[in-house]
C-alpha cells in the first residue's frame, strides 16, 4: 500500500500539471476573463459558481465555500487519501513514483504486458488492411461502404486474417507468455482440442480504446455471414465493456470544445458520423447505456445527442439511454431517424450535409421525444387509451425541473387533444 512519497516529487507533480486540466477531467470548464468557471461538483447548482485560477492553480465555489489545489480537489472529488490522491495525479502527469509508492493494483494495470500486445495486435491488423493482397477483400469492402482511406487511418481499422494463428505466432516470437493472451482475449482456446487460435479470423477490425488513447480490446465485424456479426473482446484485467466507449480517444476533445456528446449505438456510425465532420460522437458497445459511461461524458460535457437507430429497439434504448442522462442532469436531445435506417445508412444514401441538417440539427428535447414515442403504439381515438396517454405524459412533466420547461409541454399536449379533439367532432359531423 502507499507509502510516503517525497516532497520534491510532489512538488514535480504540481509544476508539471495544470490545476485547469485536472479539474476539466470533471467540470466542463468555460473561460472567463482571468478565469475558468463551471458548475460546482461539490453541491447541486444550476449557474456556475465554481472558478478556477490557472495563475493562482487554486479552485474556490463562491456557492458552498469548497476550494484548495489540485490535490485537495482530487482527494475531495474521488475520496481519496492523499498519497493517492498524489499517485493518480502523477498517472497523468506521467512522472514515475519511487518504487513503493504505487498501489498495487495500478501498478499491475499499467504494467500488464495486454496493452503492448494490443498495440502489437493492432499495428499488425492494420498493416495487412492497408497493405496486403490479404486485406484486399476487407479494404474493397469498406471502401464500398463509403469508409475513406483516411477514416480507416484514423480509427486504425484493420484485418484479422482467415488463418488459424498468425497472431498467436506473432506473439510467440515477441516472446509474449500464451496463456496471458488467452486470458487477455487476443487468443482462445478450443475446449475440444485445447488447441489455441487467434481469436478473430476473417474480420474487419476495430481497435477499442482508452480515453488516452492506448487500445485495450477489438471489436470484429464478420465479413462473410458468419455469426455474430460484431465479435468483441471478452473483459479482462485492462477491459471493462461498462467503463469503456468506442471513440472516445478522438471525440473527448472535440466533445469539450463543442460541449456536447453525440452518442451512437454502432462503430460504424461513429466513423460515417465523423466523416461528416461530427467529431464529437462515441458509442456504448453494443450493450445498454451504463451509469459509468453516463458519468465518464458527464465529467466532460453535460449536453448529450442521442442518436440511435430508428426502429423500435433503438427507441427503446434511447429512452433508457435518457433516463440515465437525467439522473446526472445532463441535457438530452434525441435525433430521430427513419425507421430501419441508422446514422451510417443515411450518410451514405443522403450525404453528410442533409445528415446534420435534417437529422441531428432537427433533434428534439428529451420530452418531445417521449411524447411522441408514447403516442406511437397507441390509438388515441380510443378512450382509455386516450387516457393513459396523457396519465403518463403528464408524469414525465411533472418530473420537469423547470415551471416554464412544464408550461411548454403541458401547452403541447393541451394542443395536440385540442386539434384531436376537433378532428374527432369534425368526423362525427361529417
Ligand atoms: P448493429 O447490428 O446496429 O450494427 O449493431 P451496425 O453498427 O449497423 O453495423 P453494420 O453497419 O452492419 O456493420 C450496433 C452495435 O452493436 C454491437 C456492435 O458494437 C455494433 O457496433 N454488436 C452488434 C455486437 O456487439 N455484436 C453483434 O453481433 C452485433
Ligand atoms: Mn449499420
Amino acid at each position: 500500500m502507499a507509502q510516503r512519497i517525497p516532497e520534491q516529487v510532489i512538488n514535480e507533480i504540481r509544476d508539471s500539471l495544470d490545476i485547469v486540466d485536472v479539474v476539466s477531467d470533471y467540470v466542463s470548464l468555460k473561460k472567463q476573463g482571468k478565469h475558468y468557471s463551471g458548475l460546482c461538483p461539490f453541491h447541486n447548482e444550476k449557474t456556475p459558481s465554481f472558478t478556477v485560477s490557472s495563475d493562482k492553480q487554486l479552485y474556490h465555489c463562491f456557492g458552498c465555500g469548497a476550494g484548495g489545489n489540485a490535490i485537495t480537489f482530487v482527494m475531495e472529488k474521488d475520496n481519496l487519501p492523499f498519497v493517492e490522491a498524489v499517485e493518480k495525479l502523477a498517472g497523468k502527469a506521467n512522472i514515475a513514483l519511487p518504487e513503493q509508492s504505487g498501489t498495487a493494483y495500478q501498478k499491475e494495470e499499467d504494467a500488464s504486458p495486454l496493452w503492448e500486445a494490443h498495440e502489437l495486435a493492432a499495428r499488425y491488423y492494420h498493416h495487412l488492411l492497408m497493405n496486403t493482397e490479404q486485406g484486399k477483400e476487407a479494404y474493397d469492402y469498406l471502401l464500398n461502404r463509403g469508409v475513406t482511406v483516411e477514416q480507416m487511418e484514423t480509427f486504425r481499422l484493420g484485418y484479422a486474417p482467415n488463418q488459424p494463428r498468425m497472431l498467436k505466432e506473432l506473439l510467440e516470437k515477441r516472446e509474449f507468455d500464451i496463456e496471458e493472451m488467452v486470458d487477455g482475449g487476443l487468443l482462445f482456446r478450443r475446449e475440444s482440442s485445447w488447441d489455441i487460435y487467434d481469436r478473430f479470423r476473417h474480420r474487419i477490425m476495430f481497435p477499442i480504446h482508452n480515453a488516452k488513447g492506448k487500445v485495450k480490446a477489438f471489436g470484429g465485424r464478420s465479413l462473410g455471414e458468419q455469426e455474430p456479426k460484431y465479435l468483441n473482446s471478452p473483459e479482462t484485467s485492462i477491459f471493462l465493456k461498462h467503463e469503456s466507449l468506442y471513440g472516445i480517444h478522438l471525440a473527448r476533445g472535440p466533445i469539450r470544445k463543442k460541449n456536447q456528446a453525440v452518442l451512437f449505438e454502432g462503430y460504424a456510425d461513429v466513423i460515417a458520423a465523423s466523416g461528416a465532420g461530427v467529431t464529437n460522437g462515441i458509442a456504448a458497445l453494443g450493450t445498454a447505456l451504463s451509469e459509468r459511461q453516463v458519468q465518464w461524458i458527464r465529467r466532460n460535457t453535460d449536453q448529450v445527442l442521442l442518436c440511435y437507430d430508428g426502429d423500435e429497439a433503438g427507441q427503446k434504448a434511447a429512452w433508457k439511454a435518457g433516463a440515465l442522462f437525467e439522473k446526472e442532469k445532463v441535457n438530452v436531445q434525441v435525433a430521430l431517424l427513419p425507421d430501419k435506417v441508422d446514422p451510417d445508412d443515411y450518410i451514405r444514401k443522403h450525404g453528410s450535409e442533409k445528415f446534420k441538417k435534417d437529422i441531428l440539427n432537427s433533434s428534439v428535447s428529451i420530452t418531445s421525444f417521449k411524447m411522441k414515442y408514447l403516442r406511437k403504439n397507441k390509438n388515441l381515438n380510443n378512450e382509455g387509451d386516450k387516457l393513459a396517454y396523457v396519465e403518463t405524459v403528464i408524469k414525465e412533466i411533472v418530473k420537469l425541473p423547470g415551471a416554464v420547461e412544464q408550461d411548454i409541454y403541458l401547452r403541447q399536449l393541451a394542443e395536440e387533444f385540442f386539434y384531436h379533439l376537433m378532428h374527432l367532432t369534425k368526423r362525427k359531423n361529417d
